[in-house]
């Protein structure tokens, strides 16, 4: 598989064309960046975690028969997924409230929710991803009825599972935003998750001391950002090698580099 040009570069990822049209290679950044790139820093490691987080929760949402766009890891940074277009809505899901809902409607941070809310905002950052209606992506053409009712049935789906598998390492999945595309199979569009599901897009509290293991522990100043997700990869028991993670060489995308005991 060769990697080819840079197609799009975003706040966290790199999207690089390979010689399959169906296929590109998604570099994870260790650039950080909230309330739509007003700060903005780089967490060392933060690239490196992502990329195998997500993996592990792509792979295990497949495992469970929802279709992603996930193919391979093919290095510490960098995995190929199939080409999409992305549709241009960012589905949140809520479990508990926290950050923008209980600022937009006076609700207590910490409220347990009776059922999980949907909520759909555009992703356009210059407009800083406003909050949208059903009745907008329908005017304004985002995405089909029919591509609507199917993702909203796959996004409380995969909050199921996501709930469970989180609950099973005590870890209450607080909320969380994902993104779908629609990938070219067999004369049909067929709709995938796409983008990532890591700490930089869920909210993650420890479920005895509800301490934040997100990125919310950047966009609060909370300190610790790296041990927060290393956590949260240490519990999924993925990059079980790692017991510090200042010891890996971050910049290598080809290969894990460790410092002999
Ligand atoms: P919010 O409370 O700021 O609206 O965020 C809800 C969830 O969505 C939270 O888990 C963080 C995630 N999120 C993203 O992944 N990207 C974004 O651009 C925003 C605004 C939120
Ligand atoms: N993803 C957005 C940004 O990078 C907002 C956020 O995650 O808080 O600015």
């Amino acid at each position: 598989m060769n990697k080819g040009k840079k197609l799009y570069e975003g706040k966290a990822k790199i999207i690089y064309s390979t010689n399959d049209k169906y296929l590109v290679v998604q570099h994870f950044k260790d650039d950080a960046t909230a309330f739509n790139n007003l700060k903005k820093t780089k967490v060392e490691g933060k690239g490196v975690l992502n990329n195998r987080i997500s993996e592990c929760i792509l792979t295990n949402l497949e495992q469970c028969g929802i279709k992603t766009h996930f193919v391979k890891r093919l290095n510490m940074r960098e995995q190929l997924i199939k080409r999409v277009d992305i549709i241009p809505i960012e589905f949140i899901v809520r479990n508990i409230a926290s950050g923008s809902l209980t600022k937009r409607l006076g609700i207590s941070d910490g409220t347990v929710l009776e059922k999980p809310l949907l909520e759909y905002c555009l992703k356009n950052d210059e407009l800083q991803d406003p909050l949208i209606s059903k009745e907008h992506i329908f005017n304004f053409d985002w995405a089909t009825k029919s591509e609507i009712e199917e993702i909203d049935k796959i996004t409380l789906r995969i909050n199921d599972i996501l709930v469970g598998l989180f609950r099973g390492i005590g870890i209450k999945l607080v909320d969380f935003k994902i993104e779908y595309g629609k990938a070219w199979n067999k004369n049909e569009n067929e709709i995938l998750l796409a983008d990532e599901i890591s700490p930089d897009t869920c909210r993650l509290w420890d479920i005895k001391t509800e301490k934040k293991l997100d990125k919310d522990r950047f966009r609060k100043d909370l300190g610790n950002i790296i041990e927060g997700y290393q956590e949260v990869a240490r519990r999924l028991g993925i990059m079980p090698e790692i017991s510090n993670i200042k010891e890996i060489n971050f910049n290598k995308s080809s290969s894990i580099k460790f410092k002999k005991k």
